[in-house]
């Protein structure tokens, strides 16, 4: 098989994770490295000497490339990865996919008519940790689900021209679409401006799924504890998932209560709860963006829809673009269009 040409356009702070994955796998060919700024491109040549660099990413298109990474900011995502599709290359775009619905169909319309691979870089939907949380679900092995808590906080990195929903929510939108394998019907959401008028450095969301279940997702960029957790509550067993263990990053509770069918009177009543082993999985780790650059090359050679496809990417921005509404409107539940 000859290897994918890929060139990657962004090379700050997330660029040189794809670019070093791209360079590593033996099914791709890291060509090219697009950047508008000249000191960010001294950092690609001295990296990879042999790599062409250039500071107009439409340079690329004469470079004879199968395959893009957008890995720019979120606001330039649309129109980079629209031009690149109009010129044949196939298109890994960092999360968000774009910054309103409109533009992500548009993107997907034209990867479909010009038969072209639109992946979007929903990283945690190729973490094995994740993986391991959607079998726990689908096995029943936690029972019913009550409910789901996700917590992505940290102190930094503040931007201006987004807020924390757009920086860290999609990573959580993606993990409990990907975990549920469903829709949530509404979102409330609240965000608070605290540094920057006007720009929400913490948010909390509730999302509505099918069967009455609730996910909560709270991020921030203003937290004294760097936090990354998913919580799985079921009427069985309880999971949390806590990325920064370096081992042991889920851990399975046997813990629960137990309601009595029926009581005599009100001195019986009483709620027994259970405190059972706590077991920690072996699961056998690989890099997540490895494994996403990997399969986003599978999916060209194979013409196949990516598991984080542009579609995917759709649903997390008609999400976001929901709860955005409902901070707007004072944590209202906003149905979400599908
Ligand atoms: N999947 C993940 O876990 C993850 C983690 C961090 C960031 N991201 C995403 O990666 C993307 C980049 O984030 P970042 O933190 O690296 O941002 P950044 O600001 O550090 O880097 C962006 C780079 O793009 C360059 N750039 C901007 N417009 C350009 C253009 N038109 N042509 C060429 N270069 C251009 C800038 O000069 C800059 O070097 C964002 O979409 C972000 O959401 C994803």
């Amino acid at each position: 098989m000859t290897a994918i040409k890929v060139g990657v356009i962004g090379y700050g702070y997330w660029g040189p994770n794809l670019t070093r994955n791209f360079y590593e796998l033996p099914t791709s060919e890291l060509v090219a490295v697009a950047d508008q700024k000249e000191e960010q491109l001294k950092r690609a040549k001295a990296r990879y000497p042999g790599v062409e660099l250039t500071t107009d990413y439409r340079e690329l298109f004469k470079m004879g490339l199968d395959a893009v990474v957008v890995s720019t900011p979120p606001k330039t995502h649309f129109a980079v990865a629209k031009d690149c599709l109009l010129h044949g290359l196939h298109v890994l775009v960092e999360k968000p996919i774009t910054l309103n619905s409109r533009d992500a169909e548009e993107l997907i319309q034209i990867a479909s008519d010009k038969g072209l691979t639109l992946m979007v870089g929903h990283t945690f939907e190729y973490n094995s940790a994740v993986l391991a949380m959607k079998k726990y679900i689908e096995s029943k092995e936690l029972g019913d689900l009550y409910y789901i808590d996700t917590a992505r906080l940290n102190l930094g990195l503040f931007q201006r021209d987004s807020n924390v929903l757009w920086d860290l929510a999609p990573h959580d939108i993606s993990i409990l679409l990907y975990l549920l394998g469903e829709d949530p019907i509404s979102v409330s959401a609240q965000g608070i401006p605290c540094v920057i008028p006007g720009v929400y450095d913490v948010a909390y969301l509730s999302l509505i799924f099918p069967h009455n279940l609730t996910a909560y997702v709270h991020v921030s960029w203003l937290d004294p504890c760097k936090v990354r957790r998913v919580t799985l509550v079921g009427s069985r067993k309880m999971a949390v998932y806590n990325d920064m263990e370096s081992e042991g990053k889920i851990k399975i509770y046997d813990k629960g209560v137990v309601t009595p069918d029926y009581t005599n009177g009100f001195g019986e009543f009483q709620y027994n709860y259970r405190s059972g082993d706590i077991t920690i999985p072996n699961i056998r780790y690989a890099e997540p963006l490895l494994q996403e650059c990997s399969h986003f090359i599978e999916s060209i050679v194979n013409h196949t829809e990516p598991r984080s496809s542009g579609r995917a990417g759709l649903r997390v921005v008609k999400i976001l673009e929901a709860a955005q509404r409902s901070i707007a409107k004072s944590s209202t539940h906003e149905l979400i269009q599908w």
